[in-house]
């Protein structure tokens, strides 16, 4: 007998489809709604047989109802830069038009609901690491924009919707994160380099490589997300791995992971593209008892299975 029944949006994406497996561990039972706009139904193939799941193909810009939910955690959103920047207003609209929609189903069964939110709330930080106290320096006119005001907008509803409507509401800021089902041309640095090196084509750096970023292996993510949908805590945390990396040194650790011989090439460094990136995770660990385990190196060994099927077998392409 389940527990509780969950509302997952974005379920067949990469976050949400490792939330789901998750949710099922913790004894609930889930309805998974996505629109398969950036996501797979493959992602949830293994599922397909547990009575305790079920898939709807819907698009939470229009209104829907899946019947009475005791949680809702919304994670449907363009989230890698090539899917957003093609997406631009269909990102804009699901961080607003969508999530009205999922806070209304929390709303109206008394759930409790979870947001995916981002670090890319802080833009080009000019504070570092970033706290969440910190308020941000984004560009709310430039080309990445359309997400990071988008995500802006999804929290300042979510919150909204705490203190009008009481709605028992949590916020997580997701910080870059990596691992088996990520879509290998999602333009994320992760399966970029996977990619190019299982395929012994050149790495793309960039700039001179010199930025920064944190990466955090899906499992360390999602047990995050599940100590704080446990928590009482509304106002966002940071869940993300602060050791920080080069994007050089990220594909130095590829290279020697795959055991490849590509080479490094480098390209102009794209508009608004953040310096560094580190979360600050001192709320988490106090709050949730929660910090990351698995370090770069262990996390790519652990993906590398799925990227080589994905790299050869061209699955994880995006349609
Ligand atoms: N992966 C990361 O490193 C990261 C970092 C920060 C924040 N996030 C957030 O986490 C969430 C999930 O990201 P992800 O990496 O799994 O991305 P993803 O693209 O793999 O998954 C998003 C899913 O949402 C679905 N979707 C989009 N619009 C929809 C709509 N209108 N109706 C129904 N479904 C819709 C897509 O089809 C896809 O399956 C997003 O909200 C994203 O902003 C992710």
């Amino acid at each position: 007998m389940s527990k509780s029944r969950a509302l997952v949006t974005g379920a067949a994406g990469f976050l949400g489809s490792h939330l789901c497996d998750a949710l099922l561990g913790e004894g609930y039972s889930v309805v998974a709604v996505d629109n398969l706009l950036t996501g797979r139904q493959a992602n949830l193939e293994h599922l397909r047989n547990d009575s305790r799941f079920e898939f709807r193909q819907l698009d939470i810009n229009q209104p829907f109802d899946v019947g009475k939910v005791d949680y809702v955690f919304h994670f449907a959103c363009p989230a890698s830069p090539v899917d957003y920047m093609v997406h631009g207003i269909l990102t804009l609209k699901v961080g607003s038009v969508g999530t009205f929609h999922a806070l209304d189903i929390a709303h109206k069964y008394g759930a409790k609901y979870f947001i995916s939110s981002t670090s890319e709330c802080y833009g080009d930080p000019l504070e570092h690491p970033q706290k969440e106290t910190y308020w941000g320096n984004v560009n709310p006119i430039g080309p990445r924009s359309v997400y990071d005001e988008a995500k802006r907008f999804g929290e300042a509803l979510t919150m909204a919707y705490h203190r009008y409507h009481k709605v028992d509401t949590r916020i997580v800021r997701i910080f870059n994160t990596y691992g088996p089902r990520m879509q290998l041309n999602d333009g994320r640095v992760v399966p970029n380099f996977m990619k190019q090196a299982l395929r012994g084509e050149d790495l793309t750096v960039y700039g001179d490589g010199s930025q920064t970023r944190s990466f955090c292996y899906v499992s360390d993510e999602i047990d995050g997300f599940i100590r704080l949908s446990k928590s009482d805590e509304h106002l966002p945390t940071n869940i993300g791995n602060p050791t920080e990396f080069t994007i050089l040194e990220c594909a130095r650790r590829v290279l020697a992971v795959t055991g490849s011989k590509s080479s490094i090439r480098y390209e102009p460094l794209p508009q608004d593209d953040p310096k560094q990136r580190r979360p600050d995770i001192t709320k988490a660990k106090t709050l949730l008892g929660w910090e990351p385990k698995i370090d770069l190196e262990t996390g790519l060994k652990m993906s590398l299975e799925y990227f080589k099927k994905a790299a050869f077998e061209d699955q994880g392409t995006r349609k």
